[in-house]
């Protein structure tokens, strides 16, 4: 069982292998390749993370065959597709791939990035689950951000792969993906284990602001992490606003963005309210008041509670007294 185990591994870093040089050396590669450095990847930075391509035609599965690599090993791999009659074929094909890998660093599966859009396809497709590759249990780059996790006493979690990789370019190399938008306990355990203070810089469009306040809620709620968010301007992701402004800019948002996860709440509840009309600006006031309650800090909900008595006109004692009588009914 071990074997398995450690056979599944080599045919991973086997693959990882061939799909790089295949992105690297090989005129297959060439679209593949373009397209990474229009995305602003050098070739150093493809080499970090070990991206590869996997080509249009059964490169992958031709290859093992020639090797005589076991038939069952093949299937348990979950890098090829079998059809009923009990055949195979490559699962990644024409995708940009990006090689995931476990804390120790070792490939236990891939992720392929279309390189065109297409509406019959999803974006990226994601090797299934195997005995090695448990989805809710692994973060994207955990294994070469851990050494900066521990140097900034800080990790930042981000969406996606270029997320991470932008961020990387940008110098921020505390970063790591949870591959989509839903947070994970297991994955809160492992950054846990490393740090005690997490940001998040989830995609700045509504899906990540969501995503956000749910993964807030989830952590509040599961771990003692101290939290921050990093938002960046206008809608975009990180990776986005790397490529439409530059490293400094990219620091900057990091060193002058963050908020407190209070004060992206305050902003985010706002998403689906019209603050010109009283109706709404109650239930604002209201839900606001209602987080404020959770905060341990009399400084801390002072900070706020100032912010409304600008924007609202509001007498202070009066929040505080609400504030006060909601803290009661809790109790
Ligand atoms: N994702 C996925 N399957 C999809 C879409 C997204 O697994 N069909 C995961 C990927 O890990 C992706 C992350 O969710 O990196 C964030 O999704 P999204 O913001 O839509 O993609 P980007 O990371 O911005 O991808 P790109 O910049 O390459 O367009
Ligand atoms: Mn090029
Ligand atoms: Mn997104
Ligand atoms: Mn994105
Ligand atoms: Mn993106």
């Amino acid at each position: 069982k071990d074997q398995q185990q450690a056979d599944l591994l080599t045919l991973y870093a086997d693959s990882a292998k061939m799909y790089q040089h295949i992105l690297v050396n090989t005129e297959l590669g060439e679209p593949a390749l373009d397209y990474l450095h229009q995305r602003g990847l050098d070739d150093d930075t493809i080499a970090t993370f070990g991206i590869g391509y996997a080509p249009a035609n059964q490169l992958l599965l031709d290859f093992f065959k020639e090797h005589n690599v076991d038939y069952q090993l093949l299937r348990q791999s979950g890098l090829f597709i079998e059809n009923q009659a009990g055949e195979l074929r490559d699962r990644f094909v024409d995708r940009v791939l990006f090689p995931i890998k476990d804390a120790s660093g070792r490939v236990i599966a891939f992720s392929g990035r279309i390189l065109k859009k297409s509406p019959d396809e999803p974006k990226y497709l994601n090797s299934p689950e195997t005995k090695l590759f448990n989805k809710r249990s692994v973060l994207f780059n955990f294994d070469l951000a851990r050494g900066a996790i521990r140097q900034h006493k800080s990790v930042v979690l981000f969406e996606g792969f270029m997320d991470v990789i932008a961020a990387y370019r940008a110098g921020i190399q505390n970063g790591v993906a949870s591959m989509g938008t839903s947070l994970t306990n297991e994955q809160i355990y492992m950054l846990e284990r490393v740090t005690d203070q997490l940001y998040i810089c989830y995609d700045s469009d509504m899906p990540g602001q969501k995503a956000t306040d749910r993964a807030l809620k989830l952590l509040g709620d599961q771990s003692r992490l101290k939290l921050g968010v990093v938002q960046m301007p206008d809608g975009m992701d990180p990776d986005e606003y790397l490529r439409a402004n530059d490293a400094t800019k990219f620091q900057q948002v990091f060193e002058d963005g963050k908020q407190t996860p209070t004060a992206f709440e305050m902003q985010y509840l706002r998403h689906d309210l019209n603050l010109q009309n009283t109706q709404d600006q109650l239930t604002y006031l209201d839900a606001v008041l209602q987080q404020l309650t959770q905060l341990s800090s009399s400084v801390e909900q002072d900070l706020y509670l100032n912010q409304l008595v600008q924007e609202f006109g509001l007498n202070k004692d009066d929040l505080r007294e609400q504030l006060r009588s909601l803290v009661g009914q809790k109790s």
